[in-house]
């Protein structure tokens, strides 16, 4: 038993908390601790081996504004010092401005938001939101997505009235195709395709009882882990009329792709295009406190004037991260990072481009703002992917680690231990040119291990 009021904290205690106490996210748990991060500024961190490191992922695409903001900081310590938390059911200053502001930067009249502690939690709120608004169960969703962790845990919550409002078996889920252009499912060719995953998504709604079953379509407006997916420009305009022909509900995930981070407050802004739900977390607080929230438009939220709202959370709105979100999302303004993004977005793919050149092991370049992926194949004419399907989650089948690993050696982090076969780079977006170049540089060299790959 150690003394706890006194815990040893040399590396090799700590190393062994690590390994021995903790799960690691989505992973074979780690027979050595990762390296432990010590500060974090701008667009870099440091870790224990006294190294810095460039950030190229703005951890999981959610460090948006960079790393340890002073002016965050201070609003969250001038919060904390005020008042930290306090029950749901009151409310504080923050919350409601927050809920101000985000009918202000979302798009058309999405006007209503339910706050949560993340991601994962508004996706759940998204669903369940959809589910009570229209009263059907089936929700549709591309393949290649990522919309959260979480299992059930309302179907879980035996007896208790707030899980009445779960519809019967829970959601029940339809796979659609995702508009990915270099590897169609339906092996068309855009633009001669003349949308067919579109098309098809009519024919599925069709044939799941249309207006009287299908409730939603969730997607990410740019699909960030599965591979930088950027769709073709006519996509959501021609999925807006069909939801609107079936009264289907669209859910925009914009957790990752929101925030400026494609050069738009939201990625849907590209396409003019309001979705009936809107997702989002990382980049509203910069996760400097956890946060996510659910944002609905007008005759959805007005509709929960008289129907029973039926979800929560102890920490929906919790106060310290409603006055980081607050002021991350004035920082945004007040140093035109939206627009620093889409500038700097179009200089990093264009530099990834010339990548492209240099590296057979790159079979495509996608991106959108400072949103840009590199897709790895063995073979280029054949397309063969570095990565198979289920790469990430069987053992030895991954090159894509081993890019991961250079990258850290050369003193960088990129996301490239995502499923799939795309390293991807999304650096805060305060970086300047002369680090787009440094970080370019760095993924130049580390490519060379994915060139080793390839098919002689
Ligand atoms: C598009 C998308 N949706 C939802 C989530 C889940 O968010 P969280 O990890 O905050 O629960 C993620 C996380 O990466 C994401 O990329």
């Amino acid at each position: 038993m150690i003394d706890l009021k006194s815990i040893p904290a040399s590396k090799k205690d700590l190393d062994s908390y690590e390994v021995d106490h903790l799960f690691h996210s989505w992973s074979y748990q780690p027979a050595q601790a990762p390296l432990r991060v010590l500060t974090a500024k701008g667009v870099r961190f440091k870790t224990e081996d006294g190294r810095e490191r460039l950030d190229f992922s703005s951890c999981f695409v959610s460090h948006n504004i960079g790393h340890q903001d002073p002016r965050v900081v201070e609003a969250i310590c001038e919060q904390a010092r005020t008042l930290c938390a306090f029950a749901p059911n009151f409310s504080t200053r923050p919350r409601a401005v927050l809920a101000r502001m985000l009918a202000e930067i979302t798009p058309g009249d999405l006007s209503r938001t339910f706050l949560s502690p993340g991601g994962t939690e508004a996706n759940e709120a998204a669903v369940k939101i959809c589910h009570q608004f229209t009263g059907r169960r089936k929700i549709l969703s591309r393949y290649r997505t990522y919309h959260g962790g979480t299992a059930a845990s309302m179907n879980l919550s035996v007896g208790d009235p707030r899980s009445w409002a779960q519809v019967s078996g829970g959601t029940e889920v339809v796979p659609v195709p995702h508009p990915y252009c270099y590897r169609c499912m339906l092996h068309q060719k855009y633009p001669e395709c003349d949308l067919a995953c579109v098309k098809y998504i009519d024919e599925v709604i069709e044939l799941e009882g249309g207006s009287e079953k299908v409730a939603g379509i969730i997607f990410e407006p740019v699909t960030g882990a599965n591979g930088i997916i950027v769709p073709p420009p006519e996509y959501f305009p021609k999925l807006r009329e069909i939801c609107d022909r079936w009264g289907v509900l669209m859910i925009a995930d914009e957790v990752m792709s929101g925030f400026g981070r494609t050069g738009k407050w939201f990625a849907v802004d590209h396409w003019n295009v309001v979705p009936d739900i809107m997702t989002m977390a990382k980049g509203m607080t910069c996760a400097t406190v956890p946060l996510g929230g659910t944002v609905v438009r007008k005759h959805i939220g007005d509709r929960f004037k008289e129907q029973f709202f039926s979800h929560g959370a102890t920490y929906a709105g919790h106060a310290l991260a409603c006055a980081a979100a607050v002021r991350t999302i004035q920082i945004y303004q007040e140093d035109n990072l939206i627009e620093n993004s889409a500038k700097m977005g179009r200089y990093l793919l264009e530099k990834a481009m010339e990548l492209k050149e240099k590296h057979p092991s790159i079979g495509d370049v996608r991106g959108l703002g400072l949103f840009v992926g590199l897709e790895l194949v063995k073979n280029r004419k054949t397309k063969e992917p570095m990565v198979p399907v289920g790469g990430k989650v069987r053992p030895g089948m991954n090159p894509k680690l081993e890019v991961a690993r250079k990258l850290a050696e050369l003193g960088m982090m990129a996301m490239a231990a995502n499923p799939g076969n795309v390293v991807a780079m999304a650096p805060p977006l305060i970086v300047t040119k002369a680090e787009i170049d440094e970080g370019v540089a760095i993924m130049d060299k580390a490519l060379e291990v994915a060139d080793a790959h390839v098919e002689k």
